[in-house]
């Protein structure tokens, strides 16, 4: 392996002077003397894509990350050949490209402020042992820059000082400085003089960043091979630029059935069908809400992919449907690995149809995963994602399985040094054979694609449900994502929301840790805070190796039991707000989870922060990360925040104590929020929802709040069957307005809102609903103003005495 220490190679090669400039449409191509073509092309006015060969040829030009959806077109061209560069602009960007050394400048167009200049810029050393370049690029770190990103690296927020590789890799019990480890999402943010723009290095070999480590005022990043090939994404807002980067790499193609974002229990593993079956029973019998219960390795024969253990499960369509009964999604785990097993149908037919990977010289891949000795199919194929995609008829459209979870597909190899295939193997790579260099990042996002095809076709007319844990950019298209084997310990928790929120920044909100740690065993405590913050993850799921003993809510006492169930349940009340802000993440690509710096970069108390995030838009939350503990400090952003429990205002902008017992964590919500509520469910569709609860958070001021709506399943909203309201709040010293804005054309089944008006300043003289005075009963409870009205209402106007 070439260990790379980036600038000071005696090997570095250097582009010269630029011999020529062509225009072709939207992309410009400048060569040097001696070969480097940089070709740039304009995206969008603040999306700029840089592309450099050496050797005066492009490589065919194909990306398993960005999506054929993206947007494209700017409203501005232009280019000033100067003497000393080349200048071009668009409405958002100015770009210099100096004719000497190729190296590139980047400006805001509306103030000129340098946001991203070059260092040494592009540069270059050849590979003598793989043929091809390590290719390099260098910028300069500005004054008081802060960087995020990059997926699921789990420390702290902020990556600056650090280093960090691109490399997916099994990472049993991974620690705080473990890294790589199971994701690879080459895509960062930096921030300066409250400027946000993102950088994504679109190349899948082996790759790194170094954020102002190696040099302080230098941040670098190169890839062991490929070409160099990076977005320059502009903001100014850092939201702007995770959209931005999210269009390019693809929003969610769905929106997940609203079960999927239930509580799910798992374990490694339920089985026989009589214990899935007493955990489904518990779950009922102490009300503890709960929408999926997973099935790991033992389900199958002898871990043979697509079969069932008839020991174990002797009727899988019957349990699965009684399950179903039942409120329980059956979701069940797919490895890649294949046995090596002339009497598996599975491994015959890739076998017979030369579906598996080979190894340069033809023989193929072997390797040992659970089930002993493997081979692997190329998901790189498209015929054999198409084969791979139809193996899940039996397992959903007959046996009834709601979804598929896609573990070990990093690949993870066991018993070798390097945990995965060797770098000669061969792979289609879409018709762009290459070794397992370039396709290792890329194969379970490619494995996940084809399961999310085949979850799809099989589960129509409902929508599918796939969970991976690796990911390169882009897979957020397909599936839903877990961190992998972390560790029962309290710095598990820490890092759990760390990895959530910086995943949600990388592109890729549906994700969750394994709630209460996967190796060992959490102590009540531990469990009871881990699922205080589960319940503001948008992958929900409690799961753990069973070695160390059992995880389910009622493990630890009847006290933890009733703080989880309580829990549980706010978050069950919760969907209606949760699967609105999901519906802004497909639509616009809004990271479901914000991290402060997201929420408020003007702010530069931000910049640090790691523990509290705001879930969705107004709701702001922050764990408790250590034992024994009766609250907290924590920052609370500027503006005005309801304590969720007391609705006691607290003034943001300032660090502060808050009190949160076992029972208890710091949630607040922002002032003017309307949070949509549905009642407390044992799981999705138990009930007929027939008012949903508006909590209306007053305000002396505006604020807007929305609510999306829809089937909760299938594909209806597509075609757009859905309503998505918007409420517009306006509130006085002695008046308060809400007006609402609907579209879509859905009619959902519930009649009524509940409004819950919080911290109403005054006492209500007179209601008007659209422009009548109506005498509207209401009710006021512990400084609560309730009332119901019809939910197809436009304006409410309560006027105070
Ligand atoms: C891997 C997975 C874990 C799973 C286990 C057995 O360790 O990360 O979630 O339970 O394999 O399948």
């Amino acid at each position: 392996m070439i260990v790379n220490t980036e600038l000071e190679s005696k090997g570095n090669l250097f582009p010269s002077k630029i011999i020529d400039f062509k225009k072709d449409v939207d992309t410009l191509y400048f060569t040097t003397e001696n070969d480097v073509i940089l070709q740039l092309t304009v995206v969008r006015d603040s999306v700029l894509r840089f592309r450099y060969t050496t050797t005066g040829k492009f490589e065919n030009d194909f990306s398993y990350a960005i999506t054929k959806y993206a947007n494209r077109g700017y409203n501005k061209l232009e280019i000033e050949d100067l003497s000393t560069h080349y200048k071009i602009l668009t409405s958002k960007l100015i770009c210099h490209i100096d004719k000497e050394t190729l190296k590139v400048q980047l400006f805001d167009a509306t103030d000129g402020l340098a946001i991203n200049q070059d260092e040494i810029g592009f540069h270059w050393e050849e590979s003598y042992e793989h043929g091809g370049d390590i290719v390099k690029m260098s910028k300069t770190s500005n004054d008081g820059e802060s960087y995020f990103g990059l997926g699921d690296k789990p420390n702290h927020l902020n990556l600056k000082g650090k280093r960090y590789e691109n490399w997916v890799t099994d990472s049993y019990a991974y620690g705080k400085d473990t890294d790589p480890i199971y994701k690879a999402i080459p895509f960062y943010t930096g921030l300066h003089h409250g400027r946000a723009y993102g950088i994504f290095f679109d190349n899948s070999f082996r790759s790194f960043f170094d954020f102002a480590h190696e040099r302080r005022n230098v941040t670098s990043f190169w890839a062991q091979g490929g070409e160099m090939n990076y977005y320059f994404i502009y903001g100014p807002e850092m939201t702007e630029v995770v959209e931005s980067y999210t269009d390019l790499t693809g929003k969610p193609h769905l929106l997940p059935p609203l079960w999927a974002l239930g509580f799910h229990q798992c374990k490694w593993s339920y089985y026989p069908e009589s214990k899935v079956k007493d955990i489904t029973a518990t779950f009922r019998k102490l009300k503890i809400p709960c929408d999926a219960i997973y099935l790991d390795i033992d389900y199958m024969e002898g871990f043979r992919c697509f079969t069932w253990n008839k020991d174990y499960f002797p009727d899988p369509k019957r349990m699965v449907k009684e399950l179903a009964d039942d409120g329980f999604k059956t979701v069940v785990i797919i490895d890649p690995g294949i046995k090596i097993d002339k009497e598996y149908s599975v491994f015959k037919e890739a076998l017979d149809k030369d579906y598996f990977c080979k190894r340069a010289d033809g023989p193929y891949m072997k390797g040992k995963v659970w089930p002993g000795e493997c081979y692997f199919p190329d998901f790189t194929k498209p015929e054999v994602r198409d084969w791979w995609s139809g193996l899940f008829k039996e397992l959903i459209e007959d046996i009834g399985v709601k979804g598929v979870w896609n573990d070990m597909n990093e690949p993870a190899v066991m018993e070798v040094p390097n945990k995965t295939f060797p770098d000669d193997v061969r792979h289609d790579y879409d018709g762009n054979p290459c070794s397992h260099r370039k396709a290792h990042n890329i194969y379970g996002m490619q494995m996940a694609r084809a399961t999310y095809q085949g979850l799809k076709k099989f589960s129509y007319p409902k929508r599918p449900f796939v969970i991976t844990r690796s990911a390169y950019s882009g897979t957020q298209r397909y599936t839903s994502t877990w961190t992998g084997d972390n560790v029962a310990t309290w710095e598990h928790l820490w890092i759990a929301n760390v990895q959530a929120q910086r995943m949600a920044m990388s592109g890729f909100s549906f994700a969750g840790s394994d709630i209460g740690g996967f190796a060992e065993q959490p102590q009540g405590e531990l469990f009871t805070r881990w699922i205080q913050l589960g319940i503001f993850h948008p992958f929900f799921r409690v799961h753990s190796s069973g070695d160390h003993g059992d995880q389910e809510p009622w493990t630890f006492g009847t006290d933890v039991t009733d703080v989880v169930r309580k829990f549980i349940e706010i978050r069950y009340e919760l969907l209606p707000y949760l699967y609105t802000a999901f519906w802004h993440y497909v639509e616009q690509g809004t990271p479901l989870l914000k991290s402060l710096v997201l929420y408020d970069q003007e702010d530069v108390h931000t910049h640090y922060r790691t523990d509290e995030f705001i879930f969705g838009n107004q709701i702001l939350a922050c764990p408790v990360l250590e034992p024994n503990a009766k609250g907290r400090r924590m920052y609370i952003p500027k503006g005005n925040w309801y304590d969720f429990w007391t609705d006691e205002i607290v003034k943001g902008g300032k660090e502060m104590w808050v009190d949160a017992d076992i029972d208890s964590m710091p949630i607040f919500v922002k002032e003017g929020a309307i949070i949509p509520k549905y009642p407390k469910q044992q799981y999705v569709g138990e009930k007929v929802i027939e008012s949903v609860i508006l909590d209306t958070y007053f305000k002396e001021g505006k604020e807007r709040s929305q609510l999306f709506d829809d089937a909760h399943d299938g594909y209806d909203y597509t075609k757009g069957r859905y309503s998505y309201r918007t409420f517009k709040l306006l509130g006085k010293s002695n008046e308060l307005i809400i007006q609402q804005h609907k579209e879509g054309k859905f009619n959902a089944d519930y009649k009524t809102f509940e409004l819950r008006i919080h911290g109403l300043p005054f006492e209500i003289k007179e209601i008007q609903l659209d422009n009548v005075i109506i005498p509207l009963d209401h009710v006021h409870t512990n400084g609560i103003s309730i009332m119901t009205i019809d939910k197809e209402f436009s304006e409410l106007h309560l006027i105070g005495k």
